[in-house]
């Protein structure tokens, strides 16, 4: 990969429920330059609301269908890393992983759909290793703080007691959602 990409990151499907917090975020962590990033999705009246409600005018962002080949080759081809919240991903996400693996690009999702991850590590697997693209699934609530839970408990119980856990229960006492900047609507939210 090369370092002459525009952005480190693109945030693709910036205007969905998750997208949304996701830009809230970047916007106010990495507006001061660390990060390089753009917002992207399939509709720029919707993409225009958002820099609006982010208050981030001068915010690029980046124009492309789940079903168009040639416009998530361009945007691949402007970022090191495509962050994708476009879902589901069983019935949308194949061109966007397809074109990552082919260009080398980065890419990190919130499925969990395993039946369509089998089948995109199926398909793709080889080509990422060849073009050096991190295929990464799985990093939404589902995923997250149980495999990041099990990872700091088998690191403590190793320097604890020298040795891992076999057998590890997660329970969840509190849950949280925030709101979305746009009105949502097809679905009811919190
Ligand atoms: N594993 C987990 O813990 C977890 C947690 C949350 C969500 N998820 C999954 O993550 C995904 C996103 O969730 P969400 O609640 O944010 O979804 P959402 O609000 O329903 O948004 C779906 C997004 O997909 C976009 N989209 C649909 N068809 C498209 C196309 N042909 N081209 C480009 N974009 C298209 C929509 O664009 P428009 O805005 O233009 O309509 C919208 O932004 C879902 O698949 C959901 O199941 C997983």
């Amino acid at each position: 990969m090369t370092n002459t990409q525009d952005y480190d990151v693109v945030v693709y499907g910036a205007t969905s429920f998750v997208g949304q917090i996701l830009a809230r975020y970047t916007v106010e962590q990495f507006s001061n330059g660390e990060l390089k990033f753009a917002l992207a999705g399939r509709s720029i009246s919707k993409l225009a609301a958002l820099k609006v409600e982010l208050d981030a005018p001068d915010l690029d962002v980046l124009i492309a269908d789940a079903s168009d080949e040639d416009a998530l080759n361009a945007m691949c081809s402007r970022t090191k890393v495509v962050v994708s919240t476009v879902g589901p991903y069983a019935l949308y996400g194949e061109p966007l992983v397809k074109v990552c693996a082919e260009t080398g690009t980065h890419y990190c999702d919130l499925t969990g759909e395993p039946q369509w991850i089998k089948r995109m590590l199926e398909a793709y697997e080889d080509l990422a290793r060849q073009s050096g693209a991190r295929i990464v699934h799985c990093c939404g609530f589902d995923s997250m703080p149980s495999d990041l839970g099990v990872h700091f408990m088998q690191e403590h119980a190793l320097k604890q007691f020298g040795q891992v856990s076999t057998d590890v229960k997660m329970r969840v006492a509190v849950l949280q959602a925030s709101r979305p900047l746009l009105a949502m609507p097809t679905r009811a939210r919190l």
